[in-house]
Formats: C-alpha cells, sequence, structure tokens
C-alpha cells in the first residue's frame, strides 16, 4: 500500500542523517537545499517499511536546519513536505506535544552538535494526519545551544491513488500569502475560484476552496472535514491547539463548546449590552470632538479590549500583551513562511499567561473564564481542556471584531452613499454589519483535514489531504452574490460565511455584532463623513484589517 511511487528516484540515495547543513556554523553557515533526486531517494530508503500505527518506531531519516528546510520546501514543494516548531519547544517541553523521542544508539552517536538534546527514532504517537501528501514530518526538534530550529523528518509515500487525484485536480502556484497578495487577494481569489471547486495549491501541498459552495459544504460537513486534525495551515500548530474548541469535533466538542457559548447567547449578554453602548456612546463622542483619531487603535480597540477582556475576567497582569497575542496568533495560523515562523515564540508566553494568571484564584467571580472552572468542577468539560478553552475567549474575541470595526470604517469613508444610507436609516445597520464582514472577511480562511475521498464538483480530494478554506473569497463569489465586488448595505447577505458556518460557526458573533452595532450607531448620530488621512493595512496571515487607519471626521 505504501509502495514508492516517486518517478525519479536518484542513484545516489541519502544516507540516513544529513549532517552537512548542522555541522556549518553561524553566519558562515551554508546551505544545502535539497535537491529532487534526494528528496525522492529519501522517500525510496522509508519505502515499504513505513511507521503506521501510534507506537511504532521510525528511525531519523535526515536533520536539516530551518533554513535549509525552508529552501527545500519551496524548491520541491511537490515532493516533501516539513514541519516547524517555535526555538521555545525544547526538547523537554517536546513530551507536551505528544512527542515521545526515544533515543537509539546509531543516531545519538551521530548527534551533529554537542547541543543537539535529541536524536534518535521518534515514535509515531506524533504523527499528524498525512495530508494526502507524500511525505511528512514526524517531530520537530530544536538545538537549544543555537536556537536553531532543526528538524527531524521523516518522509511518508502517500497512499494509493492519493497522487493521482491531487495530479488530476487544478493545480496551481499562486501563493495566497505573499503580502501582496495578503493586501490584494481579490484577484487570485477569483482565479482560483474559475479554476475549479477545489484547486491545489503546489506551493503549500494544500487544496484552496474558494468557492461559496464548496467552503459552505466543508464547512457543514464536519464528519468529511473534521476540526479535530486541527484547522490551522501547518502541523505544528494544529498539534498546539488541539484538543480546544475550535479544534474538535462530535460531542467533545458539543461539550466544549456548550459552556464557552453560555455568556454569549444572545440573553446572556442582555446586561452587557448597556454597558458596552454606553462605552461607546461616550468613546465615539470623545473621538468626534477630537476631530481626527486613528479608528484601528482608538476606535477598533476600545470595546473589545476594555470591556470584552473585564466580561472574560482575566486579571490585569498581562493584559497589555493581549493584542499582541491574538494578533500573532492568527499569524501562526499560516502555512510555514516567515510570517508563521516569526510568530511562533509568543505561544508560549500566551499558554504560559493561560495556564499561570487564567487560574481560578485571579480570575474575576463571576466572569466567563470562572465559568470555565465551574464546568470542570461540575464536571462538564475536563480540566485539561482549561487553558485551551481560555485561548478560544483570548484569541478570537480581540482582533477579529477589531478588525471588523476598522475595515467598517475604510468602506464607510470609501463609500459615502453608504453612510448616508446608513445614517438615514438605522434599521440597516444589521445588514450593514453583515455586508462588512462578507465584503472584508476579518478572518480570510482556516483549513479543514479531508477525512475521506470527496468529490467536490468534479475534483476529487483524497482523504488525508488538507483543503484551506477561503471565507474570504467564498464571500466574493459572483456565483453567490451577483456583483460582489460592489458594497451595498442594503444587499442582506445574512447568509456570509465570515462567522464561518455549521458547528463551528462563531460563538462570539452576537457579541461581535453588539460592539459593532453600538459603535457605528454612536457614529452615525454624530458624524456625517470619514475623510481618510493615513491609512496601513495589517499584513496578517488569517486576519484582514488595518493596523493604522487615521479618519479626518465632520
Ligand atoms: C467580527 C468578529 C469575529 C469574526 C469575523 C469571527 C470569525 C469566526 C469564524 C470564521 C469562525 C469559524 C471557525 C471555523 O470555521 O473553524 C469563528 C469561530 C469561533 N469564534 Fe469567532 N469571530 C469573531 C468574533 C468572536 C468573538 C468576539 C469571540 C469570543 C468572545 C469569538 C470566539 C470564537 C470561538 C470560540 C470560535 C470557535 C467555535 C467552535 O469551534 O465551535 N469570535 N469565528
Amino acid at each position: 500500500m505504501y509502495a514508492v511511487r516517486h518517478k525519479a528516484i536518484a542513484s545516489n540515495p541519502v544516507d540516513g542523517v544529513d549532517f552537512s547543513a548542522n555541522s556549518a556554523q553561524g553566519r558562515n553557515r551554508r546551505h544545502h537545499p535539497l535537491t529532487a533526486e534526494q528528496v525522492a531517494a529519501v522517500a525510496a530508503s522509508i519505502g515499504t517499511r513505513h511507521p503506521r500505527e501510534p507506537g511504532d518506531r521510525v528511525q531519523l531519516q535526515r536533520i536539516v536546519t530551518r533554513s535549509q528546510l525552508l529552501t527545500s520546501n519551496l524548491q520541491h514543494p511537490g515532493a516533501i513536505t516539513l514541519d516547524i516548531c517555535p526555538p521555545s519547544w525544547s526538547q523537554p517541553r517536546l513530551s507536551c506535544h505528544r512527542t515521545r523521542v526515544v533515543p537509539t544508539g546509531r543516531t545519538s552517536e551521530r548527534r551533529p552538535t554537542s547541543g543537539m538534546e535529541v536524536a534518535g527514532a521518534v515514535t509515531t504517537d506524533t504523527l499528524q494526519p498525512l495530508n494526502g501528501r507524500r511525505s511528512t514530518t514526524v517531530s520537530s526538534i530544536v538545538d537549544p545551544a543555537r536556537s536553531e530550529i532543526c528538524l527531524v523528518a521523516i518522509l511518508k509515500v502517500g497512499a494509493d491513488g492519493a497522487s493521482e487525484m491531487i495530479s488530476s485536480a487544478p493545480q496551481s502556484d499562486y501563493d495566497p500569502y505573499t503580502d501582496e497578495a495578503l493586501l490584494d487577494p481579490w484577484l487570485g481569489y477569483k482565479r482560483l475560484r474559475d479554476a475549479g471547486s477545489a484547486v491545489w495549491l503546489t506551493r503549500y501541498q494544500m487544496f484552496a476552496l474558494t468557492r461559496y459552495d464548496a467552503v459552505r459544504r466543508a464547512l457543514l460537513d464536519w464528519e468529511c472535514f473534521p476540526s479535530r486534525y486541527g484547522v490551522m495551515m501547518n502541523d505544528g500548530m494544529n498539534r498546539v491547539l488541539r484538543g480546544n474548541t475550535l479544534c474538535s469535533d462530535g460531542a467533545d466538542h458539543d461539550a466544549l463548546r456548550s459552556v464557552l457559548v453560555r455568556p454569549l447567547k444572545p440573553r446572556a449578554l442582555r446586561p452587557a449590552r448597556e454597558e458596552i453602548t454606553a462605552e461607546a456612546e461616550s468613546l465615539v463622542e470623545k473621538l468626534v470632538e477630537q476631530g481626527s483619531f486613528d479608528a484601528a487603535t482608538e476606535l477598533a480597540n476600545h470595546l473589545p479590549v476594555e470591556v470584552v477582556s473585564n466580561l472574560v475576567g482575566l486579571p490585569e497582569q498581562g493584559r497589555e500583551r493581549m493584542l499582541v497575542w491574538a494578533e500573532e496568533l492568527f499569524n501562526c495560523f499560516g502555512p510555514i513562511n516567515d510570517r508563521t515562523i516569526a510568530s511562533f515564540p509568543v505561544l508560549d508566553e500566551m499558554m504560559n499567561y493561560a495556564t499561570t494568571e487564567a487560574v481560578p484564584s485571579k480570575l474575576k467571580p463571576g466572569s466567563w473564564a470562572d465559568g470555565i472552572h465551574d464546568a470542570v468542577a461540575r464536571g462538564e468539560v475536563p480540566s485539561q481542556a482549561c487553558p485551551a478553552m481560555m485561548i478560544d475567549y483570548i484569541g478570537p474575541s480581540l482582533d477579529t471584531t477589531i478588525s471588523a470595526i476598522s475595515n467598517a470604517v475604510w468602506l464607510f469613508a470609501n463609500n459615502p452613499e453608504q453612510w448616508d444610507l446608513l445614517r438615514a436609516d438605522p434599521r440597516l445597520m444589521p445588514s450593514a454589519i453583515s455586508e462588512v464582514l462578507r465584503y472584508d472577511s476579518p478572518i480570510q480562511g482556516f483549513s479543514r483535514y479531508v477525512a475521506r475521498d470527496v468529490d467536490m464538483g468534479g475534483v476529487v480530494l483524497p482523504a488525508g489531504s488538507r483543503a484551506i478554506v477561503f471565507y474570504g473569497a467564498a464571500n466574493r463569489d459572483e456565483r453567490k452574490y451577483p456583483d460582489p465586488d460592489r458594497f451595498d448595505i442594503r444587499r442582506r447577505p445574512g447568509d456570509h460565511l465570515g462567522f464561518g458556518a455549521g458547528p463551528h460557526a462563531c460563538v462570539g458573533m452576537n457579541l461581535a455584532r453588539l460592539e459593532m452595532q453600538a459603535l457605528f450607531t454612536a457614529l452615525a448620530k454624530r458624524v456625517r463623513r470619514f475623510t481618510i488621512l493615513e491609512e496601513e493595512p495589517r499584513l496578517n496571515n488569517v486576519l484582514r484589517g488595518y493596523k493604522m487607519l487615521r479618519v479626518a471626521v465632520r
């Protein structure tokens, strides 16, 4: 079943661990990208004896530096897919990620540097879903002496049939994660939509779902497109967040979600509504008096940071970092690129806060976070789920709404006739909010593992592959929304996918809408026109919004 399917097998197979990249030191290090032949040869050397079951032992095949990895991954995306972890995950912490490293004589003797903590065989309980690719990484290790990410790459030869399915799917070398694409994704999305219901992104070895019907179907059909293997675009993050609400399915997910959603239901939010409305009114009054302000920071940050953090009940200590965490967390969701890698270190800080600060003795009594601990005490959710559930509140409750608010200001500044419509008829507010989220979805895309072969409008996605679900692209699908690139608050796009859909649809949507409604109602009373003075869009793998948006108001 695991027969090698690579066509080009090199005559000089790579022999076990490759030390060339690791032995080079410091600035003079020379990187030796893998050649296509080497990649094929490593795959061949693993060949038919491939780890299948948790607990199977496999030999390390290759240790590469991060830079070498990146080069190789980019040069031969069709042949090798590797995974990396943040430098802070030094060996002793690997166990947190269910990695067991069993030293073996052979590889230990061949340690490439004295600082290398780990060498040996890795057991396959670390195996991630293999994404239908021909290869994957079993584990990643770090050389703490140099804070250098080194990688243990175990190649996997894909199951029969998967590669045929992938090669017969529409292919694209488009990279939706370059700076240019993130800033202006629309034409790229259109090309992907036009290419098919699912398009294989050769660079990332994942499918892209960009049509409305395809994205919605993937979101609704959790058995075929489960979330428990993670919904991010890299295996490291998928391991870290596994087991939180976002990354779970079925009964486990129901149990976690029912606790999280309690304070976020419309009725439960009623007491908060007054506070949020009052805060919005006084903030807007102050900003309008100033005549100009930064809509991204002064306007958009206020409610999520001041009010929502209080409702969540987190201790003051460390709160000032929450905005950084939220933004970086979303960067960590991306496929492996420089932006993703640079953001990984923040995860440790965030998890540390969740485990040491967000604890019952420090949380505001009666707060949402405190409710999670109560649910643990009642046996509704397991205690191990606590830190991840804290992240469920901290991560998505800030920057998503902040982005949505700044996007809305930008859209109303650039479409003054739409602002006039809203001011003239406040009943358009719900539709206006939906249109903002459709037009410029704050979360552009997550992903889903494909659990079984599935036909998406004639394109077959093989079991084991991964598909990026681009909410942002689906919301601009001309097959669904006529003239999708026109911002029109009368459209009433209640079925937009900006909050997702299906079992994982956003639990915070009522709160997010409440915050937006409060701010834009207050603005509509006092502002006739927004004029953009200066803008700096945010560059983030997942979020779409503004880092800075200075506007004058009159
Ligand atoms: C405009 C603001 C927001 C947007 C655009 C947004 C978007 C989304 C999207 C697209 C998903 C679906 C993820 C998936 O398909 O796997 C989601 C899920 C989620 N959101 Fe939001 N969100 C927003 C605000 C919030 C707020 C304020 C909170 C918390 C108070 C929150 C908490 C969550 C949680 C916990 C999930 C996971 C739900 C589950 O897996 O069952 N979100 N959000």
